[in-house]
């Protein structure tokens, strides 16, 4: 592939000098750690292997702390580094603002960036509360009026099998959808000495397990099935219910006061446990924690209807199970699919058939997807209107789960 890539540098470069050289879209991302690393490699490479609009340019990141930002970008490839998101959104080379914080910031930087006449690109979840989802979804219906797009970074979406499985359900390949299992399982909580981290305090992460992982599988499972979640039913649970606090963590941190010297009260769930009803009837199930000894990113579906099944597992990213259920029951059976084809989702512009794409592929994906709705004026999926019914399901989980269980209906 070497070949192919000095081809296409060499072309781009040499269109890049002709007046038919695409426009650049400036990209200013805060946040630089975890999701920070994953979108920089989306918005390096979706234009290197994607015939795009437009060409992301790395304008500016920002961070707080300003010779870790500054390392930051050179790691990452940023032209430019700041100290404030403020001072971020205010630059004239960002067109998109690309929210790579913790949930607590999403809000305030997401409406921010709008009203600014800027495209938005926020991770998951959309945000820590019903109430503030609705305000950023409410500032992203004002700025679409104005021709900005604002997307929620639900990745797993863009994983190549997962995208043909939506087609293959739309196309009613499992027909009368009955069944949707999606479990989400890790395990970097079974250590019960964790440090205290923003993951497990609900002022900063809204809830735990459960915004984290759960968001994740709620987004799946009604992007799959094509319809929302009506109602759940939930169980939570905290094991460990004190941490140490971590290194350099000061006073103020939630329940430190109440807590043994030294560490911190958890103030969010460990695992999430809840069963719902869709729109059509089929019955879901939904399964997120990080106290999964020896699960690591174990995020696994599996889908039956009345014409097929179809199953996934996130660790096996490449493959898709399929079972067709019209075919001779003596020949039936579950097949795997090598989503690496040419005409499967995404593939068109990576490797030959059977060399295989991984994690960091979902976010070129993203990038990619972002710059067309951008270029073509489409709303980009998943919306923020997306994200807020997220949200709903996250809170109607939470409070079935203090009502041990009944049953609560997710307001449309
Ligand atoms: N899509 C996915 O698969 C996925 C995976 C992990 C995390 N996430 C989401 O991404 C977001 C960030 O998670 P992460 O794992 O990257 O966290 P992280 O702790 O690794 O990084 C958070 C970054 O935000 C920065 N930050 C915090 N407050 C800031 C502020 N006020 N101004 C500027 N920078 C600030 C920190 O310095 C750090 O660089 C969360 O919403 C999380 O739920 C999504």
């Amino acid at each position: 592939m070497a070949g192919k890539e000095e081809t296409e540098t060499g072309a781009r470069a040499e269109a890049g000098t002709a007046s038919g050289a695409p426009p650049t879209l400036g990209v200013g991302m805060v946040g630089y750690a975890f999701m920070g690393a994953a979108h920089s490699q989306g918005w390096r490479t979706a234009g290197r292997v994607f015939d795009l609009p437009a060409r992301p340019v790395l304008a500016a990141v920002c961070g707080r702390d300003r010779t870790a930002v500054r390392a930051a970008a050179d790691q990452h490839g940023w032209a430019a580094a700041e100290t404030d998101w403020r001072a971020l959104i205010a630059r004239d080379d960002v067109q998109i603002v690309d929210i790579c914080t913790p949930g607590d910031s999403h809000a305030e930087i997401a409406v921010a960036a709008l009203e600014a006449g800027k495209h938005v690109l926020c991770e998951k979840p959309l945000a820590n509360s019903v109430a503030e989802a609705e305000t950023m979804t409410a500032a992203a219906a004002r700025a679409r009026a104005r021709g900005q797009v604002a997307m929620v970074g639900f990745n797993y979406r863009r994983v190549p099998a997962m995208m043909y499985a939506r087609r293959l359900i739309a196309e009613g390949r499992l027909g009368a959808l009955r069944h949707v299992r999606v479990t989400y399982l890790q395990d970097w909580l079974v250590d019960p000495e964790f440090p205290l981290t923003w993951r497990l305090q609900r002022q900063h992460a809204g809830s735990g397990a459960l915004g984290d992982l759960g968001a994740h599988i709620v987004d799946l499972a009604q992007f799959l099935a094509g319809e929302p979640l009506v109602g759940v039913s939930a169980l939570t649970e905290t094991f460990v219910r004190s941490r140490p606090l971590p290194a350099g963590a000061t006073a103020g941190l939630s329940g430190a006061g109440g807590a043994e010297a030294g560490r911190g009260e958890v103030t969010v769930d460990d695992a999430a446990l809840f069963t719902g009803r869709l729109a059509s009837g089929a019955l879901a199930s939904f399964e997120a924690t990080r106290t999964a000894a020896g699960r690591k990113n174990a995020l696994r579906v599996e889908l039956n209807g009345e014409r097929g099944s179809l199953a996934f597992d996130l660790e096996r990213l490449n493959e898709l199970s399929f079972h067709d259920h019209t075919e001779p029951a003596v020949t039936a059976g579950f097949r795997r699919i090598l989503v690496t084809e040419p005409g499967h989702p995404y593939l068109e512009g990576w490797w030959p058939p059977g060399h295989a794409l991984g994690y960091e592929h979902t976010f070129v994906h993203q990038a990619r997807d972002l710059v067309h709705a951008i270029a073509t004026g489409t709303d980009p999926q998943p919306s923020f209107a997306d994200g807020l019914q997220v949200q709903r399901v996250l809170a109607a989980v939470e409070e079935s789960a203090e009502k041990n269980a009944v049953y609560t209906p997710v307001p449309l």
